[in-house]
């Protein structure tokens, strides 16, 4: 008898906790709601990291001011020869040959800039090198004003602010 009364007592306490649970629980309406808001409040975070990223990328990573037409016509230059076949810029791009987001800085750019400006053009003309057990890079005829645009996409390249990125100078 004694211990009917106990489970008796604990099937009671069992529903009404189901009946409470129930009650508790979301109604369709609220959980619209939720879920409308939600997306909503990630939408608009989305939107906003977005417009962030944009204006640090053209006001605070880059040199904005510096980009001439010499600069675009120099990617134009790297475009058409398709130079990331072999070479990275910051990162992107293939392995054969070295990372050249840096190259204005590894060729002494920021102390000797007509030194680095002639030193690049150079080595471009004079390839391919020939020398055994090297990779060679392909002689492209470019002219000197194709050189010289180059060079500055090169150097506007190297002022991108890379967080101090490649760690190492050569790449
Ligand atoms: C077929 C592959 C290939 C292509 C395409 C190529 N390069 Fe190269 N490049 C190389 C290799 C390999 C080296 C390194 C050679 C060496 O050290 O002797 C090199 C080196 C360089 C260097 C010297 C880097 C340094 O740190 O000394 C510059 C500058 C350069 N390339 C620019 C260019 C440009 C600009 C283009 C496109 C017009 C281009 N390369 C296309 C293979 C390539």
């Amino acid at each position: 008898m004694h211990t009917q009364q106990v489970q008796e007592f604990l099937a009671e306490a069992a529903n009404h906790t189901r009946e409470q649970a129930m009650m508790e629980g979301l109604s369709r309406a609220a959980a619209r709601n939720i879920f409308l808001g939600g997306s909503l409040f990630f939408f608009v975070v989305f939107v906003a990291l977005t417009a962030h990223s944009h204006w640090y990328i053209v006001t605070q990573s880059t040199d904005h001011a510096g980009l001439t037409e010499s600069v675009k016509h120099g990617k134009e230059v790297w475009e058409e020869h398709s130079c990331i076949n072999c070479h990275t810029l910051l990162g992107e791009g293939a392995y054969f040959g070295p990372e050249l987001g840096n190259v204005w800085v590894r060729y002494g750019g920021p102390d000797s800039p007509e030194g680095a400006r002639a030193g690049i053009k150079a080595w471009m003309q004079i390839q391919p090198t020939g020398i055994p057990g090297r990779r060679q890079m392909p002689n492209f005829d470019l002219t000197d004003a194709e050189l010289d645009a180059l060079v500055d996409f090169f150097e506007w390249m190297s002022r991108i602010n890379t967080q101090g990125w490649p760690p190492h100078v050569a790449g």
